[in-house]
Order: C-alpha cells, then sequence, then structure tokens
C-alpha cells in the first residue's frame, strides 16, 4: 500500500516539476508552429519559434496519443512507439529580430496516416501541447520520383494578403470554424504586413501576434505560402526561416504533389523574364510533371496576378501583368496549368478559362487558365471596392467583401471552387470546373 502510495506520490511531485519547469520559463516555450510539404509526400516540415535557445530542436511523434501522452510525462522513458527527429535551431539574423525559428524533417511517414506530435528542446524540457497531421495518399515504393496519378479527393482553404486589418478577425474565426474540412492552407502572399508601419526590417512583434492567432491552424494542416511584396523585408531571409518551404530566400519558388495534383508556387517578387533561374525552373517543372502525367490537374499560385479588373494600379496598368503572360501565361498555356491563384489586389475575382486576353471554351471544356484573385481576408490597408467598368469579357465574378475561399478537388475531371464571405457565412460565388486538355 506504502510503496503505491508513495510511488504515485513521487510521479505526482515529478508531473508537477515537470510542469512547472514549462510553465516557468516562457522565453523556450515553443510558439506558433507551422506545418509544411516538401516535394517527397512521405515527408512532413514543422517549424516554431522560441525567444531563446534551448538545445537541439526535437519534434517527437507517434501513432498513438497516448503513447505519446505517457511518453512526455515521463521523460522519454517508455515509449518504444516514439520517433524522434531533430535538427539545428537558427537565429534571426537581422538586428531588430530576436529569438530563435526551429525547422525539423520528418521522413520515412506512412501513407495516409494519422500522426500526433510535440516539439521543444533537449535542455530542459519544454515540450508544446500535444498535435497531430494526417500524411496524403502515395506509394512508399515510389514516392517523390513517381507521385500518385490517381486523385484522393481533398479540400484546401486560398486567401492572399491576410495581414490584421478590418475583417481579418472574422476570417480567422471562420477558417478555424471550417478547419475540419480542410487538408491544406494556401496563404499566396503579403502574410502579416508587418512592414506597414514602414519598418524596413519588419516588425517582429506585428510577425510573432499574426502568426501566434494562426497556431491552431497553421499546426494543424500544411500552411504552403508564396512571397508578396510585403514579405520581402530583409531578403526574404525571416519569411524562409519562418515557413520552411521546399525552397530558398534566393530562390522562393517550388512545387510539390498532393494526392494526385501537382502544385507549383511561383514567385512575383523575383524575375520571371525569359531565361532567368526562375523561369528555366519553371519551364522545367511543368515539362518534366507533363511528360509524366499529360493527363492530370496542375495549380500554379503567386502573390501578383495577370487578371484582374479592380481599379488599381496593378490592375488598370498593363505593361508588367502583359510581361507575366508573355513569359510565365505561355508556359501555363502549353503546359496546361488549369488553376491559377493569386492576391495583391484586395478583391475577390474568378475569371473565365482565358488565355490572351480572350476567353477559350468554357467550365466544361477549358481551353486555357482559370484564373482567381482571393485578396480579400482583411488587413491593414482595407479592401479595393472599385471595379473596372466595362466588366472585361474574361471576368465571370467578382466582390469586394471580406472572406476566403476553398477549393474541393473531386476527382480526375471535376473541381468545386467556392468564395466564403464571413458575413452570414454565404457562399457568394461557386463553380464546377471540368478538366480541360488546352494544347
Ligand atoms: C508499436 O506500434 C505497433 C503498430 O502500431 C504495434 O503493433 C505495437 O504493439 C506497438 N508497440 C508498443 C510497445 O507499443
Ligand atoms: C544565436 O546567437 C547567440 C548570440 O549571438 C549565440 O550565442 C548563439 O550561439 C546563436 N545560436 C545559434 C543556434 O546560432
Ligand atoms: C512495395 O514493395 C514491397 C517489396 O517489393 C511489396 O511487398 C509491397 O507490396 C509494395 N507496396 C506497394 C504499395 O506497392
Ligand atoms: C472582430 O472585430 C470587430 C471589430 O472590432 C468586432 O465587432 C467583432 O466582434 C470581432 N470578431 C471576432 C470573431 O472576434
Ligand atoms: C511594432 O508593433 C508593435 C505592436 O503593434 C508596436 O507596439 C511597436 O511600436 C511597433 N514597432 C515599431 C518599431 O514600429
Ligand atoms: C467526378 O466528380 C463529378 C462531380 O461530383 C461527378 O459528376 C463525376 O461522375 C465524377 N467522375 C468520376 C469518374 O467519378
Amino acid at each position: 500500500m506504502f510503496g503505491l502510495f508513495g510511488s504515485s506520490l513521487m510521479t505526482i511531485v515529478f508531473i508537477y516539476l515537470v510542469i512547472n519547469i514549462v510553465l516557468s520559463d516562457e522565453s523556450i516555450r515553443p510558439q506558433t508552429v507551422k506545418l509544411a510539404f516538401t516535394s517527397n509526400p512521405s515527408e512532413m516540415v514543422i517549424s516554431w519559434f522560441t525567444e531563446k535557445e534551448n538545445g537541439d530542436s526535437l519534434v517527437h511523434f507517434s501513432e498513438t496519443h497516448s503513447t505519446l501522452l505517457s511518453w512526455t510525462k515521463l521523460q522519454h522513458k517508455s515509449g518504444v512507439n516514439v520517433t524522434t527527429s531533430s535538427a539545428q535551431p537558427q537565429n534571426f539574423t537581422s538586428d531588430t529580430w530576436y529569438g530563435l525559428s526551429h525547422t525539423v524533417l520528418l521522413s520515412n511517414l506512412s501513407p495516409l496516416t494519422t500522426y500526433f506530435y510535440v516539439v521543444g528542446g533537449t535542455s530542459q524540457v519544454a515540450y508544446s501541447q500535444i498535435f497531430k497531421f494526417t500524411t496524403q495518399a502515395f506509394d512508399i515504393n515510389t514516392t517523390a520520383t513517381e507521385p500518385m496519378k490517381k486523385v484522393t479527393p481533398f479540400h484546401i482553404a486560398v486567401y492572399g494578403d491576410m495581414g490584421n486589418g478590418d475583417g481579418y478577425n472574422e476570417t480567422v474565426a471562420h477558417l478555424k470554424e471550417n478547419m475540419d474540412r480542410y487538408n491544406m492552407v494556401l496563404h499566396v502572399g503579403d502574410i502579416s504586413y508587418c512592414d506597414y508601419d514602414k519598418v524596413e526590417q519588419g516588425n517582429q512583434t506585428v510577425w510573432n501576434d499574426f502568426l501566434k492567432e494562426l497556431e491552431p491552424i497553421t499546426s494543424k494542416v500544411p500552411y504552403m505560402t508564396t512571397p508578396g511584396n510585403h514579405d520581402v523585408f530583409y531578403s526574404l531571409t525571416a519569411y524562409q526561416q519562418t515557413f520552411g518551404m521546399p525552397a530558398t530566400s534566393d530562390e522562393p519558388w517550388y512545387s510539390f504533389n498532393y494526392n494526385g495534383v501537382h502544385f507549383i508556387s511561383i514567385s512575383s517578387e523575383s524575375d520571371l523574364s525569359p531565361f532567368t533561374k526562375q523561369y528555366q525552373w519553371i519551364k522545367a517543372d511543368l515539362e518534366q510533371y507533363r511528360r509524366y502525367n499529360p493527363n492530370g490537374w496542375i495549380i500554379a499560385y503567386s502573390h501578383r496576378p495577370y487578371y484582374c479588373s479592380t481599379q488599381w494600379d496593378w490592375c488598370r496598368k498593363q505593361t508588367l501583368r502583359a510581361l507575366i503572360e508573355a513569359t510565365v501565361g505561355s508556359l501555363f498555356q502549353k503546359y496546361n496549368v488549369d488553376i491559377f491563384l493569386a492576391g495583391h489586389t484586395h478583391a475577390y475575382e474568378r475569371t473565365y478559362p482565358v488565355y490572351q486576353q480572350l476567353n477559350i471554351g468554357n467550365y466544361d471544356y477549358p481551353g486555357g487558365t482559370v484564373h482567381m484573385v482571393i485578396g480579400t481576408p482583411g488587413n491593414q490597408e482595407g479592401l479595393d471596392k472599385d471595379f473596372i467598368y466595362p466588366t472585361p469579357d474574361w471576368s465571370a465574378s467578382r466582390f469586394s467583401t471580406y472572406g476566403y475561399a476553398q477549393l474541393q478537388v473531386q476527382n480526375e475531371t471535376h473541381i468545386l471552387w467556392q468564395f466564403l464571405g464571413n458575413q452570414d457565412r454565404k457562399i457568394l460565388d461557386q463553380q464546377w470546373i471540368v478538366k480541360g486538355y488546352f494544347d
């Protein structure tokens, strides 16, 4: 009796000590936990922030919640089925930034499997809460070299230009209500607007507060980003270090495959002219994927659109947009890129299938890329309220109201696109898109 009582008392004291360490040292507590895909479907990147250094960056994960829970409580002793991955933390390199980023790669994961995970450091016990994620469908024998051609249905949330201005808190609440639906989130640039108060190096307080608010989203599904003009403070280093995209701050473009669909992220903040590194990379990536899978969906995204019709400089002035269409647009046409997602103008717009300003085919038989702009979640600069009239022929739907979009890949031939307004949680625009073959 006494022995039993004694040992459980010891356990209580021990747990108390562990909790106490966690609570008493806020500076080593992991904050803003985020997931990201790599180009290999059997991998996942997990990243977070701490104010102070705490040894190596560690991720402990398991297929069962109880195994991981007892393992963290008993400080690593009992778990056979807990795997640990580690990396070196990194300081932020700008003088005005503090703290460390942690970016850990998990590999050899199994397909369609849920993993529970905690993150923390070695020198003291300071774990995050337990989070979980689910991997995609893939063949363990081929993985990255031969991605799935078969589509496994999935659902993603899409927006750009979020920041934390008017409307933002409602969009975040709206997203959180719907998070059970989503397998990933695409944030197409202009993330926190932390350069907004003319802080050239970016205001880290704004950046961190923004990411804290999004943690219930970013810790649950991969949060895939592309650089926007408000993310380029100190040379995209903070951006790349924070989000752990499968790219570098010098070459911030990448592609990955998810459940049978090819995604390609283009940096509109980097040079896109022919013969530049990025252009050659886009061409090679699309060519290679199309050779492998001539009929599969390709979804591209970047911050700046080249079809948009608000009364705003970027949309009114043709020159730069025409240049993007002449370079990237011709690759999209040649390699049959089905959908292009962007932000930059603070409105919502959907086009018909279009190429060189001409509608080609329709949603049942697309002969060109369908373009979407979703700059509406709410940021410090407000909405772009005025549209160009007459409405261009290629513009199918446009709104200036707060909300975000969702894209549901149903199967090899059908995608459902929807724009969700925050007010009354209404679906304001909806379109089925059938797979087109346009070269
Ligand atoms: C480890 O996991 C496998 C597969 O989930 C299970 O069969 C096995 O019993 C587990 N082992 C322990 C010690 O929990
Ligand atoms: C971060 O910077 C501090 C202060 O310069 C230094 O002591 C520490 O070793 C650095 N940590 C890493 C992981 O580079
Ligand atoms: C992968 O290869 C192994 C060994 O060759 C084989 O047993 C297994 O069935 C293969 N798995 C799939 C999903 O094809
Ligand atoms: C968002 O902010 C507005 C204005 O401050 C407020 O009226 C509204 O209740 C907030 N919504 C949420 C979900 O916090
Ligand atoms: C950074 O943002 C915080 C929070 O909004 C603000 O209190 C602070 O003054 C800003 N710093 C600078 C240098 O603008
Ligand atoms: C694909 O999804 C669409 C929309 O739900 C459906 O009409 C169509 O029959 C499906 N195609 C296949 C091959 O299942």
